[in-house]
């Protein structure tokens, strides 16, 4: 059977950065463990922007189209402010998520044991915490319609329009139920239907699919409000939690600080299934190309090698590398390694991008 392939989009700012240890951590597992991919690189957001005029080329819009799964690093920065909105980096993501259908955002919030005092919440409520937050990316209040702003009488209204058809819901939550097979076999879907028409018609759908085809998996069902309360309440109560695009938003941006720093926060956005059976899959870190600190070699690695992980886990069926290399990143962190980003107020030495990356390859060693 040919290698399984990935398209490496590094991007901008510290995009390029984080991605070379994600390429050594990719090579360790071809060289340790037989794993091989087949890899290609390519430019997105203003690296593209650069060398094409476009922050997308077709060919590489068409390679994103083939390969098993994308890993893409960040795109932007202030060199591309000023680029009409049609060129801006952003413009290259946004096209990939679009053109590739990625209708569910997968955000787990992790909390490893040595970041525990990290979160604003007590070290008990969070500590070990593994949740994984699936949103409905591509449909919902931000597309529906009608929207915009219009003058009625002598006052402006402005509306946005909560739509949603069966069948998104009904995918969105195939999505949410295959992820639980690999984790702990529990889904708690939220919305509001108890005042929300579209939440009715949510609840019904992922039940119907639930019933149907997923008898297995635990499914919960929760008021979003009641939700975003239980997050920060007991977060371990949750396995995977699927929602729509607006709540999603909100509750996995309020999730993914339970557990601490930005760098360390991976992400993935998923398709419907290929011909193979694996979904459209785009892996990356949830930061962006941090010009502040770009260039200095201190960005921290972690979300993007996280990327990977969640890359194995669920576009490669390889459940043990994941596992494996969060293990690697856990002892690390547990060992007292810190890239800046993670220097608590008692100080200490942080170590740069390389170093992280040096120490994560001798952890899987
Ligand atoms: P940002 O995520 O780039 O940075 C926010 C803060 O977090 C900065 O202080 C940065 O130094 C720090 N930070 C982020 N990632 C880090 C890492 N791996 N290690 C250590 N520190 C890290 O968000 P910001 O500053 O709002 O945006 C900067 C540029 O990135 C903008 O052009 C924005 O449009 C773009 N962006 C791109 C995203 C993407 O590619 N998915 C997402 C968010 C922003
Ligand atoms: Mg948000």
């Amino acid at each position: 059977m040919a290698n399984p392939s990935l398209l490496i989009l590094p991007g901008d700012g510290i995009g390029p950065e984080v991605m070379a240890e994600v390429r050594r951590v990719i090579d360790w597992f071809g060289a340790n463990r037989g794993l091989t991919f087949d890899v290609s690189e390519d430019l997105v957001g203003g690296a593209a922007y650069d060398a094409h005029g476009t922050p997308l080329h077709d060919d590489t819009m068409a390679k994103a189209q083939e390969v098993d799964a994308v890993l893409l690093g960040a795109v932007g920065g202030p060199k591309y402010d000023d680029l009409d909105f049609s060129v801006k980096p952003e413009r290259g993501l946004l096209r990939l998520r679009k053109e590739m259908d990625l209708f569910s955002n997968l955000r787990p919030a992790q909390c490893f044991d040595a970041l525990a005092d990290f979160s604003s919440l007590k070290r008990e409520v969070v500590a070990g915490l593994d949740i994984m937050i699936v949103r409905e990316l591509t449909s919902g209040v931000y597309f529906g319609e009608p929207r915009g702003i219009h003058r009625e009488g002598n006052e402006r209204v402005g509306i946005n329009t909560q739509r949603y058809t069966e069948s998104e819901i009904a995918r969105v939550a195939r999505s949410a139920f295959d992820l639980a097979r690999k984790r702990s076999n529990k889904v708690c879907s939220m919305e509001k239907a108890n005042v929300m028409e579209s939440g009715i018609l949510w609840r019904e759908v992922v039940q119907e699919v639930h019933d149907a085809e997923y008898p297995d998996v635990a499914l919960t069902h929760m008021y979003a409000d009641n939700g975003a309360m239980q997050l920060v309440r007991a977060p371990k109560q949750f396995d995977v939690i699927v929602t729509d695009n607006l709540f999603g938003d909100v509750l996995s941006d309020c999730a993914a600080m339970l557990t601490g720093s930005l760098g360390m926060l991976p992400s993935a956005s998923l398709g419907l299934p290929m011909a193979n059976g694996r979904p459209k899959a785009m892996y990356e870190p949830v930061h962006g190309s941090a010009p502040d600190i770009a260039g200095q070699g201190k960005a921290n690695p972690i979300a993007c090698i996280l990327s990977f992980a969640m890359a194995l886990r669920y576009s490669f069926d390889e459940g043990a590398a994941a596992d494996l290399l969060e293990g690697a990143v856990e002892k690390v962190l547990a060992d007292g390694v810190r890239t800046a980003d993670l220097m608590g107020p008692d100080g200490g030495t942080p170590v740069g991008t390389t170093q992280m990356g040096d120490a994560i390859l001798a952890a899987l060693d």
